[in-house]
């Protein structure tokens, strides 16, 4: 009998030196750095710097990357005519993934070994989700897509591109902060799955893409969007009992709950709940983060014991909502963030290449019939 392991729990498909992961203890590093002090004391930038090329930057190497991303932030009108084409009323996760794959056309990566090209593609893809994101937000309800501003910081730049007018400077550190904690996550299905395709060799641009289509499901990055709406169905704090009895007698999953690897409370959870607490400074009885704070306690008595605890999902929804960002514009800006790591993982896949082929084991028939068409009496269907 051959070993079978359902999700891939718990098998190694690479070596890395990118981020790791103690799931019993609750320790997130970057390069072997804690997320905790990266948010103190760092930028998204200056993570997106170490991710990428393995040192945080002395202050001429950040102002160099900082330069050649602020100058790759516009995007091409004709990706804006294509973002301006797709429905208004499709999943923004569908139009980045569209965008991207897109980007890649306009900046062909014949040789992905190649540094210069590899370092030319992140810059690109970094400086430019966020303006894709914003033009999505803004086209979809006709308004004009607004060109970003050289002279703001990267958050600042996008809440410009947004909302017409820049954030005040605690609301851009704090969207900062988050988009560091978003910035990596080891060996997550999104990583998997650019991985998977970096693999081929693949260009930059259709790898991400890729990231970018798994990251979309509510088992994955889609979960900060289910989150709020499940805090919305709540309502109030006393409907939270009744609301979670229900959920878990039909067996339903909680969003913002349990982790493959985090037996104890995700560490980006506990330091997303804090800005979040920053930022709301009087919480109302029924407000998303009173709410939350009680479906996190009765879920402690109910699943605690089992390390089912919140997740980074739990809290971070909850940030943008207050920021003004709407829903579906949570996975998105998660993109905007994961997009260091996984180009992280990206390079480090070209640079140790193994092309993924996993096996399975085949489960059917051998040896069916060709039967005829008038003979067919059974009625098909899509398995
Ligand atoms: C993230 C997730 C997919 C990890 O799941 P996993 O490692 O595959 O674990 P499983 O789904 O097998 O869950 C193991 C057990 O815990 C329970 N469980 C896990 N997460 C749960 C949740 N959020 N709510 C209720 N029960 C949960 C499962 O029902 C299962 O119970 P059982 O042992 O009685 O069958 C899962 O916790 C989940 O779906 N969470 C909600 C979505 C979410 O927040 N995703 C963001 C992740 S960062």
């Amino acid at each position: 009998m051959r070993d079978f392991f359902p999700g891939l729990a718990g098998v190694a498909a690479t070596k890395s030196h990118i981020s790791s992961v103690d799931g019993q203890q609750g320790i997130l590093e970057y390069r072997g750095i804690r997320i905790e002090e990266l948010a103190a004391h760092g930028t998204f930038l200056e993570t997106a710097y170490l991710l990428l090329f393995n040192e945080l930057p002395t202050s001429s190497a950040l102002q160099q990357f900082e330069n050649d991303l602020r100058r790759h932030r516009r995007i091409k009108y004709r990706i804006i005519d294509l973002i301006k084409c797709l429905p208004e009323h499709g999943h923004p996760m569908d139009a980045l993934q569209a965008a991207v794959a897109a980007l890649g056309m306009f900046y062909p990566t014949p040789d992905v070994r190649d540094p210069e090209a590899r370092y030319w593609s992140a810059i690109r893809l970094l400086a430019k989700l966020p303006t894709m994101v914003a033009a999505f937000a803004r086209l979809r309800h006709g308004d004009d897509h607004i060109q970003p501003n050289d002279n703001l910081s990267y958050a600042e730049n996008f809440f410009y591109m947004l909302f017409e007018q820049q954030p005040d400077s605690a609301v851009a550190t704090m969207f900062d902060t988050s988009l560091i904690l978003h910035a990596e996550h080891t060996m997550n299905a999104s990583t998997f799955s650019g991985l998977v395709t970096a693999s081929t060799l693949a260009d930059p641009y259709t790898v991400i893409s890729s990231a970018i289509g798994t990251l979309k499901g509510p088992l994955h990055g889609g979960a900060n969007e289910a989150v709020i709406h499940m805090l919305e169905d709540i309502g109030s704090v006393e409907q939270v009992s009744v609301y979670l009895d229900q959920k878990m007698a039909a067996k339903e999953k909680i969003m913002g709950f349990g982790h493959r690897v985090y037996k104890v409370k995700d560490p980006r959870a506990l330091i997303l709940q804090e800005l979040a607490q920053r930022m709301i400074k009087d919480e109302k009885h029924d407000s998303l983060l009173t709410i939350a704070h009680v479906v996190e306690r009765e879920m402690e008595q109910r699943l605690g014991h089992k390390g089912i605890r919140p997740n980074v999902d739990f809290y971070s929804g909850i940030i943008y909502y207050q920021m003004g960002i709407a829903t579906d514009m949570f996975t998105p800006v998660f993109a905007m963030a994961r997009v260091a790591g996984w180009l992280a993982h990206c390079f480090e896949q070209y640079q140790q290449n193994h092309l993924f082929r996993p096996d399975q084991i085949y489960e059917g028939p051998h040896n069916r019939p060709y039967e005829p068409i008038e003979s067919r009496g059974h009625s098909s269907s899509v398995t």
